[in-house]
């Protein structure tokens, strides 16, 4: 490794990959690392700097994650954040306590003086954002208090000698304003990071991990047309060549002539070996008559993985399996040690080694999209796939609600088009995170030339978000809502009814099901 990292150790935080991904923007490369790696593989990778994260345990309860005491005493900068300075707290001796009042949401920090590297230069009073019931009640000897709240007494600490910090707010959400300027701080003059980090060099980074992995091995990968499929089998075929197999399954459940573009773009323009696999028909029939939105996950997640795996067998010979698995797929399917519970199961993470006994190779793992766009962009793609927006995998099934049906699909298909289409005429495709059609299971009555009609319903959804973690419905101008509806009933035969989606994420998720 020739640049600068910052571990980030993972105690289960929802926010954890986001302190990785604000030292990233600051051009420091940072990376996320599950809290019981050994203290010993940690430091061998001297790293110029090291952050604990938050995490949903108390300290105080009999089994909850700890870092070694040796992370803390080999005299590299570190950083520990909400849950994070709780366990540096407690390993060095001071008290945790339970908070009298649980502080969640903003609040306001007091910076003591003099000030310490983390804060100097900024405000002597800033909003933060909090989360947390335990508190510090008094920092560990050697440390000094370096900011209070209204609620938390110990609120930062600093021991300057051992270039030990604490902060028991969040600096990595957007909420804390000045939190970008912390972690800067942190790594820039604590740790002494240069700067030396941009995506291009994630590039060489990714392809030499990718070949130290599979050795001689041959990689089969699953492409889906989606930029981080693409994204990723494009960088394992730089790294291992025509030891990689990519594989394109035509699930039935793809938009409109994307198989058909799937096939002709990845396999002639960018070179990559794909074999092409037709099972609509299974999946369709394996959908057949079921309604529920995780029956119908899990089924396409079974289907896929038996045709997946016949091909592999009928191909042979693979030992590594790559998937393009960005972060959010992570969290918000698996739970790290917390309670975090699972939304949805999202069908490209987990399930396919069991079966297979093939050794994941995930070299977007750590990424978020806008990070894997980039990344796409610095290994050549062409901008009409970069900025496409995602999709999930299991297709139009979760967005033909009720029953997947061949004549549903078409239907959607066409609507779905009209939908793309529109948004790209007027500018708007690029500026959102996903726009597209639903099909509800709702028929209603219109009126069309003189005649009754009794048909279906088109709901159009149109988010705006940064990592589809959390998400806004865009505030379309009126006269594009205006033209979609038209064109929707107009273009699409079985189509009387348009409705626009207002909901966030949360409460609501961006797909219906
Ligand atoms: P939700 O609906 O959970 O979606 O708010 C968040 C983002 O993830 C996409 N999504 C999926 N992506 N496999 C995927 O690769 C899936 O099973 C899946 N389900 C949802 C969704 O389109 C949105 O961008």
């Amino acid at each position: 490794m020739t640049h600068q990292t910052i571990l980030v150790l993972d105690f289960g935080s929802q926010y954890t990959q986001l302190i990785a991904r604000r030292l990233r923007e600051l051009a420091v490369y940072s990376e996320v690392v599950p809290w019981h790696e050994p203290a010993g593989q940690i430091l061998a990778r001297a790293p110029a700097g090291i952050i604990l994260s938050g995490g949903p345990r108390s300290v105080r309860d009999a089994g909850a994650p700890r870092c070694g005491r040796a992370v803390l005493e080999a005299g590299v900068p570190v950083l520990g954040i909400c849950y994070g300075m709780q366990v540096m707290t407690d390993l060095l001796g001071g008290q945790v306590e339970a908070a009298p009042h649980r502080e969640y949401g903003p609040a306001t920090v007091r910076v003591a003086e003099p000030r310490g590297a983390v804060f100097d230069g900024l405000p002597a009073s800033m909003e933060v954002w909090a989360s947390h019931g335990d508190l510090v009640a008094s920092a560990p000897p050697g440390f000094r208090v370096a900011a209070t709240s209204a609620n938390a007494p110990v609120a930062a600490m600093e021991d300057a000698g051992r270039r030990l910090y604490g902060l028991l707010f969040h600096p990595e959400v957007a909420h804390s304003p000045h939190g970008a300027e912390m972690l800067r701080r942190f790594a820039y003059v604590i740790c002494g990071c240069r700067g030396d980090w941009n995506i291009g060099a994630y590039v060489d980074e990714a392809v030499a991990g990718i070949r130290a992995q599979v050795g001689g091995g041959r990689v089969i990968c699953g492409l889906s047309g989606g930029v981080d499929s693409t994204v990723a089998a494009l960088l394992m075929h730089r790294a291992v060549g025509g030891r990689l197999t990519c594989v394109f399954v035509d699930n039935g459940v793809l938009r409109l002539d994307e198989a058909a573009q799937v096939k002709r773009r990845l396999a002639e323009k960018y070179a990559l070996p794909v074999v092409a696999v037709d099972a609509a028909e299974r999946f369709l029939a394996a959908l057949a008559g079921v309604t529920d939105p995780e029956q119908k996950r899990k089924i396409i997640g079974r289907v896929f993985i038996e045709v997946f795996d016949e091909e592999a067998v009928r191909l042979g010979g693979f030992d590594f399996l790559g998937q393009g698995t960005l972060y959010p797929d992570v969290i918000e399917s698996v739970s790290v040690i917390g309670p975090s519970a699972p939304i949805k199961s999202h069908h490209n993470v987990g399930g396919l080694p069991e079966t297979m006994r093939l050794t994941l190779v995930e070299p977007l793992r750590q990424l978020f999209k806008d990070e894997v766009r980039a990344l796409g962009r610095a290994i050549g793609l062409d901008e009409e796939f970069v900025a496409r927006q995602p999709f999930p995998g299991p297709g139009l099934a979760v967005r033909v609600i009720g029953e997947v049906t061949r004549e549903r699909l078409d239907l959607l298909r066409r609507a779905d088009a009209v939908v793309v289409d529109e948004m790209k005429r007027q500018g708007w495709y690029g500026r959102l995170w996903q726009s597209f059609a639903v099909l509800l299971p709702v028929r209603s009555v219109g009126v069309m030339g003189d005649e009754r009609t009794y048909e279906a319903t088109i709901a159009v959804r149109a988010v705006e978000s940064r990592d589809g973690m959390t998400a806004d419905w865009a505030r379309l101008p009126h006269d594009l809502l205006a033209t979609l509806s038209a064109r929707l009933v107009n273009e699409v035969p079985g189509v009387n009814r348009v409705v626009y989606d207002v909901s966030s994420k949360p409460p609501s998720t961006i797909e219906w099901e």
